[in-house]
Order: structure tokens, then sequence, then C-alpha cells
């Protein structure tokens, strides 16, 4: 039986593609920096526990992250190991469009794949579009002012849910190199998210949608970001938040 290693097993994407690994009665265990049930403690960063967490496993789907550049010494951490460790599959999760927006954390995103390529480990890489919990923090995070800033760029998201059980059904298969970027139900506006966003949370506060200037601002309105041909989200952003 294939046994499977979830790293970043609690978070947004690792815990729902951690339990649909589970449920088909796989043979699963999570990985964090504090361990705990189901789940042995590593920390990527520095590769401490990381060996011993690799022994015995065939697959690994790799959705652990800071969301800052210590994302690259993990993936070395882990692709290193895993191609002593004879990892049968890596899996690993990215951003649609990271190498066609310029901006820093894209460029980052890419570099995580270009490490995972070059560690000779059988990969899938799995693109996907902007989380719903990404657009949301867009409104959430400007509590103190008066008003909602939000870019003039259309956004596709899609749920975390969604996203696990994708890596989760790719983890069961053969590795295929980059699989086809997925993303939302349908592309919006933030005007019309942000509106949703009003609606149901009941907030008051005006939207004030503006263009950034610039090559990045270009490449996120031109929605390189965008996965056009993608069918695979279902949750659309306004059901995401009802069912909060
Ligand atoms: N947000 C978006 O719109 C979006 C879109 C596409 C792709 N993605 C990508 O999706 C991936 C997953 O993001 P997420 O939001 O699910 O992450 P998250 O909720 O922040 O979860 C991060 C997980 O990584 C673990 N972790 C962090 N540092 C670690 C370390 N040094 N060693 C071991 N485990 C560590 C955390 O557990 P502990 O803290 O307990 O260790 C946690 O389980 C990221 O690579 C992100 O770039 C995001």
């Amino acid at each position: 039986m294939t046994k499977f290693l979830v790293t970043g097993s609690t978070g947004q994407v690792g815990r729902p593609a951690t339990e649909a690994l589970r449920a088909t009665g796989a043979e699963v265990v999570g990985l964090t920096r504090r361990g705990g049930p189901g789940a042995v403690a590593a920390d990527l960063v520095s590769g401490q526990g990381l060996t011993g967490a690799l022994a015995g496993v065939d697959t690994v789907v790799h959705l652990a992250a800071g969301n800052n550049k210590r994302d690259l010494p993990m993936m070395r951490n882990l692709t290193t190991a895993a191609a002593e460790a004879g990892i049968k599959h890596l899996v690993m999760v990215s951003i649609v469009g990271c190498d066609r927006v310029p901006l820093g954390f894209y460029r980052q995103r890419v570099e995580l794949e270009e490490i995972a390529l070059a560690s000779g480990v059988p990969l899938t890489i799995q693109r996907a579009t902007q989380f719903h919990s990404l657009v949301e923090q867009v409104f959430t995070a400007q509590r103190f002012l008066p008003v909602v800033f939000g870019p003039d760029w259309p956004y596709q998201p899609i749920a975390m849910q969604e996203v696990g059980a994708r890596m989760a059904e790719l983890a069961t298969g053969a590795p295929q190199g980059r699989a086809d970027d997925i993303g939302g139900p349908v592309r919006q506006t933030v005007r019309e998210l942000h509106a949703i966003w009003k609606r149901v949370t009941g907030s008051k506060r005006r939207g004030v949608i503006f263009k950034p200037p610039g090559k990045m601002s270009a490449a996120f309105a031109a929605g390189y970001h965008l996965a056009p041909g993608s069918s695979y989200g279902q949750q659309m952003f306004e059901q995401y938040l009802q069912a909060r």
C-alpha cells in the first residue's frame, strides 16, 4: 500500500488534502513543526526530523509554506532528502501565472518549481489561482480604514478545500510534470467581489477601486494569474463566505 506524507497537513490546503487521502483508506502521515495526532514533527527550514519523516514513504504532497523566502530552503531540504529516500512521487502546489506576473513573491514560486524539477524526484506541479481566503484578506486587512481599497484586477478565486482535493487526486496518480492549471468557477472583478463581501458580511465600508501603476499591475489587469479554461473549482466566493 502506498504511504503518503503530507507536509503542512494543518494548513488551508494541507488539511483537506490529508482528509481526502485518508478517505481513500491509504496510510497518510502529516508533517508540521509541532507534529501531533497523525503527524510527525519536522522543521523543513532546518531539516530537523526530515529523514525520519520520510522513512517508508512513497509519495510526498508538499503543502507546507511560510509564504516567504524561507520556502526556498524548505524546498531544497525536502527535495534533497526526498531524492536520497527514493521518493517515487512529489506533488506540489504553485500559483497560476507565477512566471508571467513580475512580482517578487511569484518569482520565488518559479524558483520553488525549478528546485523541485532539478531534484530529479518524479514530480507533479499543480498551479492554482488565488484562494477565496486571499481575496477575503484584501478586504479584511484594511479594517481600520473607513473605506476598502481594491486594485482594479480580475480574480478567479478557488476554494482551498477543492485545491486540497485536487492535490490528493494527483497524489494517487502517476507523476505528470506540470498539470493543467486550475481555478475557481468564475472570473470576477474586485468591484463585484467587494459587493459580495459587503452583502454577506454586512459591512458598510465603501470600495475604492483603483488602477495601480507599473508592469506588475498591468500583468494582473491582463489576467495572467487566471485559468480561463479551467472548470475545476465549483464553490463561489459568496458560498465560501456564507459557509464560514
Ligand atoms: N493563497 C493563495 O491564494 C494561493 C494560491 C495558489 C497557491 N498557493 C500556495 O499554497 C500553498 C499552501 O498554502 P496554505 O495557505 O495552505 O498554507 P498555510 O495555511 O499557511 O499552512 C502552512 C502549513 O505549513 C506548515 N509549516 C510552516 N512552516 C513549516 C516548517 N518550517 N516546517 C514544517 N512545516 C511548516 C504549517 O504548520 P506549522 O505552522 O504547525 O508548522 C502549516 O501546516 C503555499 O505554497 C502557497 O504559496 C496559495
